[in-house]
């Protein structure tokens, strides 16, 4: 198999051991194989006869090169929009204020239901293709906008269908315990027993990689979220949550009771939840685009997850309600500026501790045997990807070993 090299570069591997901050190497090379990544180090120490070997020779133009960026957590495919919805909340509702009138996710799942396959696609395409803009290569995509067998079969589809279509890996989630449908008000332990039957079905189709829930109290209790996550179990899946956004439910410690591998949005997240995240190598997923778009004031506790070990990984949470955001950048910078992370932990958020938060121990950073998925930046350094605000410096991006 030919090889491939690149040169004139520094490249931020994100490795973990790494002594440089982000793993960076200054005048580095990087050798390609396929759809891996074979080398890279210093462009000094490139063993001869890889060089001799390497027949497809680039000069990056002294662009920065880091990981392709993992969005881990999205609600990407929905139909409609809530821009009326905020003008509500511009006018003095809140987000659980709308939820509780029938609005919210109820009027995104009227939506979802409303469209054809071919719509959802569309609409779809279209942010995709805006994460992938700035070095997308690996996206999460939730169901939890249907609610019902057919529907959240149409948006899991239509969120693998989207993968075939584009250079970039999809990984779908079940979320059919994200809010009660209307033809089950008032009856949420009947709807979750109508969860546990869609779960085998769907992952029966191979339309699921993993098992989530809002567990809330505008949502589910933790004694329906365990009965979701132990069918989960039960067929294989591996579980992550939407834990303790807007109150402490105990969602995280539940979560990291059956091996969770993220908790997410945390903004209230007890001292006891984080501990127990820790014990199970369970990754906070930071939600920054919500945090603002709802005008919370609860900032999630980082410096305790810092102290408890426990990885940070940031996302868009790209969804019609609470972040109707496609900029996973956006995101870092509002990550550093809103909860105080650094720039290098923001950057470690969206490439290594993202691909653990979906399970993924093939990416996320560069290092030999590893995917061949990464982003040439004009930037000098890596902090510039958080310090701006809406660039784009993207040149160019590679999906296993290809420019695309
Ligand atoms: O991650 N918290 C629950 N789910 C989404 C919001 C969904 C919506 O409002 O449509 C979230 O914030
Ligand atoms: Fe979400």
């Amino acid at each position: 198999m030919s090889l491939k090299l690149w040169t004139h570069c520094s490249v931020a591997t994100l490795q973990a051991d790494a002594v440089q901050p982000y793993g960076l190497v200054a005048d580095a090379a990087l050798v390609v194989q396929g759809a891996q990544v074979l080398w890279v180090g210093p462009r000094a120490a490139l063993p001869h006869d890889l060089e001799a070997r390497c027949v497809v020779r680039h000069d990056a133009g002294g662009a920065l090169i880091t990981p392709g960026l993992i969005d881990c957590h999205t609600h990407l495919v929905y139909g409609g929009d809530r821009a009326q919805e905020f003008e509500l909340r511009l006018q003095g509702a809140s987000y659980e204020d709308i939820a509780r009138s029938g609005g919210g996710i109820a009027s995104t799942v009227a939506a979802t239901r409303a469209a054809t396959p071919q719509e959802l696609t569309a609409q779809s395409t279209k942010r995709l293709q805006q994460l992938m803009a700035e070095g997308v290569t690996t996206v999460e995509i939730k169901s939890g906008y249907g609610l019902a067998l057919a529907h959240e079969r149409k948006c899991l589809q239509v969120a693998r269908a989207l993968g075939q279509a584009h250079a970039v890996d999809i990984r779908t989630t079940f979320l059919g315990a994200h809010a009660l449908p209307p033809e089950f008000a008032g009856r949420a332990d009947d709807y979750i027993a109508e969860v546990l039957r869609m779960l085998p079905v769907l992952h029966a189709e191979g339309l699921v990689d993993a098992v989530d829930a809002f567990c809330e109290r505008i949502a589910f209790s933790p004694a329906q979220t365990a009965r979701v996550f132990e069918a989960a179990r039960a067929l294989g899946l591996g579980v992550k949550l939407h834990a303790e956004q807007l109150s402490d439910s105990g969602g995280a410690a539940l979560a990291a009771g059956f091996g969770a591998s993220s908790c997410d949005h945390l903004e209230w997240l007890s001292e006891e939840g984080a501990s127990a995240m820790a014990a199970a190598g369970s990754v906070a997923v930071l939600l920054p685009g919500a945090f603002y778009f709802l005008r919370e004031t609860q900032l999630p506790p980082v410096d305790l997850l810092r102290r408890q070990g426990v990885p940070i990984a940031i996302s868009t949470d790209s969804n019609p309600g609470s972040s109707p955001c496609t900029s996973l950048l956006l995101m870092l910078n509002m990550a550093c500026t809103l909860f105080r992370l650094t720039p290098e932990e923001a950057l470690a958020g969206v490439t290594r501790h993202a691909a653990q938060a979906l399970g993924l121990r093939d990416r996320g950073v560069l290092a030999p045997g590893k995917r061949a998925d990464f982003v040439l930046w004009d930037v000098q350094r890596p902090a510039q990807l958080a310090y701006a605000l809406g660039a784009n410096p993207a040149i160019q991006t590679i999906f296993k070993g290809e420019a695309r």
